[in-house]
């Protein structure tokens, strides 16, 4: 058959995303888009399904970077769509979940490979409602009530009826303060394996708060803290009440690129 040239505009981004997989399957561009008309062809329709992003993948934060890796990358469009949760429903997640997410938590990379944390998943409500409680007791107790009446303000809880909790307990580091990196590290892979899987999360210092109360000894020995390590971060793990959250705006303006 006689062959004939065709010139497509499309986005540099997305050509380029196109390319590296194209090159992992061993296929060229053109290869790649003779198979694709082959197949409409022999299909008579598009050869896979089309579907419309939902809607927050049309707001802003997709525009501006849709013609690059996002529409095409899970990984990024995790990033993108993680956003903090504060109302759960009662729902837990499933076991299976919890265990990747748990197993994803231990891949983070650490100090020296140090790994001075622990993943404590937590699937006791009462447990979680105890140590709210006792939590909204140390904040009550501060001299500087803005933080207790903000958070009454929101709906009276540290845990937003999260029915699950991850908490991560770490080790004292040498230098000191290193331990809090490698904790945060746990907690973004908590909460971006929990988004991958459709589950709602939300990364929670104040989890700290129950422990720096009367009853903090009590839960650490409940949860199992080994010897010698104390409270880094919580990750509250469930179902939205209201699904749709939307995370914080970015602010393109905090990039710079030097050289
Ligand atoms: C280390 C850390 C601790 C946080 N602690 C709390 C918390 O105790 N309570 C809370 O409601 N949100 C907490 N957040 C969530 C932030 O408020 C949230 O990430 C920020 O407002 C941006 O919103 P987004 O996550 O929806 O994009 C914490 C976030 C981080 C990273």
């Amino acid at each position: 058959m006689a062959q004939t040239n065709l010139t497509v505009r499309i986005d540099e981004g997305i050509k380029q995303e196109a390319e590296r997989l194209f090159n992992r399957i061993g296929l060229n561009m053109s290869s790649a888009i003779n198979v694709f008309f082959r197949q409409a062809i022999r299909e008579q329709a598009i050869p896979f399904e089309l579907r419309p992003y939902d809607d927050y993948f049309f707001g802003a934060r997709m525009k501006r970077i849709a013609h690059g890796v996002v529409m095409s990358n899970e990984t990024i469009r995790t990033i993108m769509s993680r956003y903090s949760c504060r109302a759960f429903a009662g729902e837990t997640p499933p076991d299976e979940d919890l265990r990747t997410i748990a197993e994803a938590a231990l891949a983070a990379p650490s100090g020296g490979n140090r790994q001075l944390w622990r993943i404590i998943v937590v699937k006791d409500k009462s447990l979680i409602g105890e140590m709210d409680d006792e939590g909204m007791k140390v904040l009550a107790a501060m001299p500087d009530k803005s933080m207790y009446e903000r958070i009454k303000g929101r709906g009276g809880g540290l845990f937003y009826n999260a029915p699950c909790m991850i908490v991560i307990p770490i080790a004292q580091a040498v230098p000191a303060g290193a331990e809090m990196f490698d904790c945060a590290i746990v907690a973004e892979n908590i909460a971006l394996a929990a988004t991958s899987l459709g589950v709602d999360n939300l990364i929670c210092g104040l989890a700290a708060l129950p422990f720096a109360g009367e009853k903090g000894a009590e839960f650490s020995r409940r949860l199992g803290f080994p010897e010698g390590y104390g409270i880094g971060l919580g990750v509250l793990l469930g179902y939205a009440k209201e699904p749709g959250g939307k995370p914080h705006e970015l602010d393109y303006g905090k990039i710079s690129f030097v050289g």
